[in-house]
């Protein structure tokens, strides 16, 4: 079994979080971003997966200057773990939340003038000022306030005593695709309302569009602030945009083999029997399943590193367990690892691999690694 220290034992299934890979990358993405642009180095759904606050602490040290999570929760629990830096929530946030935001200093989005207004009374109250993001939609069509109605917004928001605009931010929808026509429309939609706000404000505004794609593709989306996610997690937003920076990926998923059996020819294997063995077959258990967010769908379909070698995964997966092929393997014992994202001797499953078995993406397979996998960090 794998001892985590002393005599604290671990599940045989769990996550090694490489810090020393993500500083690495924090670093990298920081030199060329250089001293005047800040990186955001986004830690929503608990770091994609890694863990919120190992990561901030890690980026933190290695040149990220500001965090961007989701909404409040992920925000209070980096600041409850002692993180000071400025923390932007994502997705705008709805009334009666306002006055935790302001009370854990907690920067939000804002698209809404009621919400605006309530963040203003709150701020009175708490004898604080509330710095807020005005989020702008250049084409997503999810959050954001039109450009058109941006400038009255902001003129609303100049009235307030307590609120002060601190940036305009806007999300790219297209950058990981080869084709950049629609990202160059919306980079062009967000500087012309930019300079009109930064006009009518008469002072500059943080200025924030570009995400990890955006990073590697479009140089000129950094304007003052880049927000990075995935890219700092070692993984390419697209496998196509890959080495453009030189990221190595932070999240390994390892196992046991805890149990290992023969069948015969023309046993059923699993669930459903969806699998029926063609010859004399040995099996191998790997304790966890899609309970811990490891696909369903790679049910006879994934492959997993045992002894440096890919085998199969046979039959359905089930909830805490599942099954693979290792009869090409002859020396294999109980007990040994498996390794179900990350490298293994010369051979290696990437998150982009187990995303095109499951039908999914990257940025779901690594941001739905279940709670209940420990997380083991590297430093
Ligand atoms: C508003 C916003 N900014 C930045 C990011 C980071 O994106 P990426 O992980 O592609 O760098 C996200 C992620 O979805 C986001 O929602």
């Amino acid at each position: 079994m794998i001892k985590k220290n002393g005599n604290e034992y671990l599940r045989p299934a769990y996550l090694e979080i490489d810090l020393k890979a993500l500083a690495s990358n924090v670093k990298k993405i920081k030199r060329r971003l250089g001293k005047k642009i800040e990186l955001l180095a986004v830690v929503k759904a608990d770091g994609y997966g890694h863990g919120a606050y190992e990561v901030s602490k890690t980026a933190l040290r290695n040149g990220a200057g500001s965090f961007g999570v989701a909404f409040l929760e992920e925000g209070i629990e980096l600041r409850e773990n002692g993180i000071k830096a400025p923390i932007l929530i994502l997705s705008p946030e709805c009334y009666v939340r306002e006055k935790k935001l302001i009370e854990y200093d907690l920067q939000p989005v804002v698209t809404d003038l009621d919400f605006v207004n309530d963040l203003e009374k709150e701020a009175k109250k708490q004898n604080k000022i509330a710095q807020v993001y005005l989020k702008m939609d250049t084409g997503m069509r999810r959050y954001g306030i039109e450009p058109s109605l941006a400038l009255a917004f902001v003129k609303r928001i100049q009235k307030l005593k307590n609120v002060k605009l601190k940036g305009i931010l806007s999300q790219f929808s297209t950058t990981e695709d080869e084709d950049r026509d629609f990202a160059e429309k919306q980079l062009s939609i967000f500087k012309k309302t930019v300079k009109k706000i930064e006009e009518l404000n008469g002072g500059r505004l943080i200025r924030s569009i570009a995400n990890s794609g955006a990073f590697l593709k479009l140089p000129q989306s950094y304007f003052d602030q880049v927000r990075v996610g995935i890219l700092m997690y070692g993984i390419y937003p697209s496998p196509k945009l890959a080495k453009r920076v030189e990221v190595n990926p932070v999240m390994s998923l390892k196992s046991r083999l805890v149990q290992i059996k023969k069948v015969e020819k023309g046993e059923s294997v699993g669930y459903g029997r969806t699998f029926i063995t063609k010859r004399r077959t040995k099996i191998g258990t790997i304790p966890l399943g899609y309970a811990d967010g490891y696909p369903w769908q790679l049910s006879n379909q994934g492959e997993v590193l045992v002894k440096g070698k890919r085998v199969p995964i046979i039959g359905r997966v089930c909830m805490d367990a599942f099954m693979v092929d290792l009869t090409d393997l002859p020396e294999v014992k109980t007990g040994e690892e498996v390794v179900l994202l990350g490298k293994q001797g010369k051979e290696k499953i990437e998150a982009h691999q187990i995303a095109g078995w499951a039908k999914s993406f990257s940025y779901e397979i690594v941001s739905r690694m279940g709670k209940r996998l420990p997380r083991v960090y590297l430093k």
